[in-house]
């Protein structure tokens, strides 16, 4: 008979996550898009906060107890797989509980280092104030790495339930969405917490939104005054704003013909690409399209 394996919000965790990872990643490299990849961010750390809690009070096949295994287990399962041997498991097999918590270890991981390149890059988040400018890229780069290590985890993790999904002729993939799978009565999980769970949820998310939302108003945050001012090493005092080290890392990437074309002419013409420079308006956005195709950036 089909009885409860994954309670409602483990399912709702798993797919939440997968979403926030999505959006996260496909939404990195566009600066204008920024904020949807910081909010997708926060709901992930919040998400995985959720889920650390749940590990130790949820349903019987989301608690860390009923899924711990040695890596010598986690091996050993998925040489059986290969070799056609390897038992069907009712909640996390030993492989996929290595999956589970190197996933979870990774997307924490991705998420604190994305916290603190923020705060180094644009000045933004709980960490704005202890990380500066000047370290930004290094912790871009770890960011970046244990992103794609993310990555990589997560192709494994799908060919992993794509195999067992076919040795055992068992969709586990629908497993995860309706939450039931076949087995007998005494090893049902029970739903008895996922009301409570499911507040704890809508909290952690109404949490991520009010602090996204609170921060996003931040006006300083905001403004290219003080991103430019914090990039400023204290020992130094630049006489122009294209030497401090915010401006320079902005237009790096502006090829010099650009900048000697009749239009510019020189650096400080800042209107010559920021039509509202006037405003105090530097974002990339505000930029005209023809202006940013011009200085080639995209
Ligand atoms: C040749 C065109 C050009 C000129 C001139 C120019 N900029 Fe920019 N600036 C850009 C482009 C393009 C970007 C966007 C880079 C990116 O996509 O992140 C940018 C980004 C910026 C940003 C960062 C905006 C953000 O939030 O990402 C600031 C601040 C800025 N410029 C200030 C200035 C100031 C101040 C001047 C004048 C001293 C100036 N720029 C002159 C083209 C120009």
């Amino acid at each position: 008979m089909k009885i409860l394996v994954w309670d409602l919000p483990t399912r709702l965790f798993h797919w939440l996550l997968a979403a926030s990872f999505a959006v996260a990643y496909l939404s990195a490299e566009e600066a204008n898009w920024l904020a949807v990849h910081v909010f997708a961010g926060y709901l992930m750390l919040g998400l995985l906060g959720f889920r650390l809690v749940w590990g130790f009070v949820g349903g019987r096949y989301a608690r860390f107890s009923s899924f711990h295994f040695s890596l010598r287990e986690g091996l050993g399962y998925l040489k059986q797989v290969f070799a056609g041997t390897a038992q069907r498991h009712l909640g996390h097999n030993p492989a996929g509980s290595w999956a589970v918590y190197l996933l979870l270890g990774l997307a924490l991981l991705a998420g604190l280092s994305g916290l603190v390149t923020l705060a180094g890059q644009e000045g933004q988040g709980p960490l704005a104030e202890w990380v500066p400018y000047g370290s930004a890229k290094a912790f871009k780069e770890v960011h970046e790495a244990l992103v794609n290590a993310m990555l990589a985890m997560v192709i494994l993790h799908l060919a992993g339930v794509a195999l067992e999904s076919w040795r055992h002729r068992e969709n586990l993939a629908r497993a995860m969405l309706t939450g039931s799978k076949e087995g007998t009565p005494e090893a049902a999980a029970s739903a008895k917490r996922s009301f409570s769970a499911l507040l704890l949820l809508a909290a952690v998310a109404a949490g991520g939104l009010w602090y996204f939302g609170s921060a996003a108003v931040a006006a300083r945050e905001q403004a290219a005054g003080y991103k430019i001012m914090r990039s400023i090493d204290p020992r130094e005092t630049p006489l122009r704003i294209t030497e401090t080290p915010y401006w320079k890392g902005k237009h790096r990437p502006i090829a010099a013909s650009v900048w000697r074309s009749a239009k510019v002419g020189t650096r400080a013409n800042c209107v010559a690409c920021h039509q509202n420079a006037e405003q105090g308006i530097f974002v990339a956005s505000a930029i005209p399209r023809e202006v940013a195709a011009r200085v080639s950036l995209r």
